[in-house]
């Protein structure tokens, strides 16, 4: 054995970083610091629970050799079962909810698991769920072994015995607040479990998501209606049995926009790769930190790494698309309006119109683009020239034929008091924005509106 090297692969999970936010923490006058557990070698903090709860299956006799392994997962718990799979030879199944990243998925198919995919909006115990399904395939598969991250409590047992001391060693317990966002609970229940008996001041704070049931279950006692959201791994519509309410201290609850903005800046100014979780928690702690009398030292724990969100938060397109892109124009569009000179009246067509009609008033007035209204005065559509001039020149059109044809649907309705930022996502992908003043067609804003209020807001 050469000397330094580890034996394999698993001997080199945990024993990650914590470093100091200097940015991010400017607005409050507590210090943050993150663990950064995405640099375990599977790219998250589940690589110890998937290495831990397998060790403790095999000693309890409840994995036996030529078993197969069932879970499911929102991937890096996968990702850390599959390691221990590869390195000890076990075959591995893996339920997964439809929204989590495509990235996951391939990855797990590529240690060779089988990857099952689930609907997300379904409740827990409808036959499709993703717990359902898991449940399932472990009776019916013959020495299968259900591993349930969310009620094995060997999972906070791993923090309880493992990253918690690793981060009290660290620091020499040198920290008021320990934060991370929840999911099974196992992170927070088993870190918390064990920096109270270390730390008898210490604050326990779960980071919690808008449409999640866990924050409310622990103010109120009360099973809440979850509500869908795009967050990944935290947030659950259940209470797992990882949970010990009795160890987190209090919650904050975010939003994915506000999670997604984040996890973009800790990036671009920290330098820091890390999931849409670490977003999150950021977020949260820097809303705990403003509460905050005193100064403190805030200890994060930040889950998985950016590379399993390439294709989304990491991707302006997805970002864009689904309304997720910040803007810095805190402005009311009536006031942009206003300032660029824009007068307040559009030329519109009926939608019993000809296509010729269109055609015409698109010449004459010389504009490129033309609201369809109905009977009853609302918008229905869009005649953009662009959308005319292909099938004009391929003879597909006819001048008498109904306006219908050539209609657009790439269009948005916004009131003149919104902010400008709300039509931000919508220009990105080519829509056009219609303005209106109590429910009356106002006003267009296109992408060139912007650029014109942005160069004389710099020249002014
Ligand atoms: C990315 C991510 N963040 C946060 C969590 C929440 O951690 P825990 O399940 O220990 O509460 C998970 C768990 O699945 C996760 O995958």
């Amino acid at each position: 054995m050469m000397k330094g090297a580890k034996a394999n692969v698993l001997e080199a999970i945990g024993n990650t970083p914590i470093v100091k936010l200097n940015k991010l923490a400017n607005d409050v006058e507590s210090d943050i610091y993150v663990k950064l557990e995405f640099m375990n070698p599977g790219g998250s903090t589940k690589d110890r629970i998937g290495a831990y709860m397998l060790d403790q299956a095999v000693i309890d006799g409840d994995l036996k050799p030529g078993g197969t392994i069932i879970e499911g997962t929102s991937g890096n718990t996968g990702v850390g079962l599959a390691m221990w799979a590869a390195v000890y030879g076990y075959k591995c199944i893996f339920v997964l909810a439809d929204k989590q990243s495509q990235e996951k998925i391939d990855n797990l198919r590529s240690f060779g698991a089988k990857v099952v995919v689930c609907p997300t909006n379904v409740e827990p115990e409808d036959p499709r769920s993703y717990y359902s399904v898991s449940k399932r395939l472990a009776d019916t598969i013959p020495n299968s072994f259900y591993v349930n991250q969310y009620d094995n409590l060997h999972n906070r047992n791993t923090h309880y015995t493992w990253t918690a001391p690793e981060m009290f060693e660290q620091t020499q317990g040198d920290f008021d607040v320990f934060i991370a966002g929840v999911g099974t609970g196992g992170t927070i229940s088993g870190c918390g479990k064990y920096f109270k008996e270390k730390m008898p001041n210490v604050e326990i704070v779960g980071i919690d998501c808008v449409g999640s049931i866990i924050a409310h279950y622990k103010k109120t006692g009360e099973i809440g209606e979850a509500k869908s959201y795009v967050l990944e791994g935290v947030g659950e519509d259940f209470i797992p049995g990882n949970y010990d309410f009795d160890m987190i201290d209090d919650f904050e609850v975010v939003g994915d926009k506000e999670s997604f903005i984040m996890t973009r800046r800790l990036l671009k100014e920290e330098g820091i790769y890390a999931g849409g979780s670490a977003g999150a928690a950021i977020c949260g702690a820097l809303k705990y930190a403003k509460k905050q009398k005193t100064k403190k030292k805030i200890l994060i724990l930040l889950h998985d790494s950016g590379n399993r969100y390439a294709s989304k938060i990491y991707n302006d397109d997805w970002m864009s698309d689904n309304g997720y892109l910040d803007s810095s124009f805190n402005v009311q569009i009536k006031d942009v309006l206003k300032d660029l000179g824009k007068k307040g009246s559009v030329h519109t067509i009926s939608d019993v119109s000809t296509i010729g009609e269109a055609i015409e008033i698109l010449d004459k007035k010389g504009i490129s683009q033309l609201p369809v209204l109905n009977g009853q005065q609302e918008i229905v559509g869009l005649i953009t020239e662009k959308n005319l001039v292909r099938p004009v020149l391929m003879g597909e059109f006819q001048r008498d034929d109904n306006i219908s044809l050539a209609t657009s649907n790439k269009f948005r309705v916004v009131d003149t008091n919104e902010l400008l930022e709300t039509v931000g996502d919508a220009l990105l992908n080519k829509e056009v924005v219609f303005i209106t003043e109590e429910g009356k067609l106002k006003n267009i804003i296109t992408e060139i509106d912007i650029l014109q209020y942005f160069s004389k807001k710099g020249n002014s």
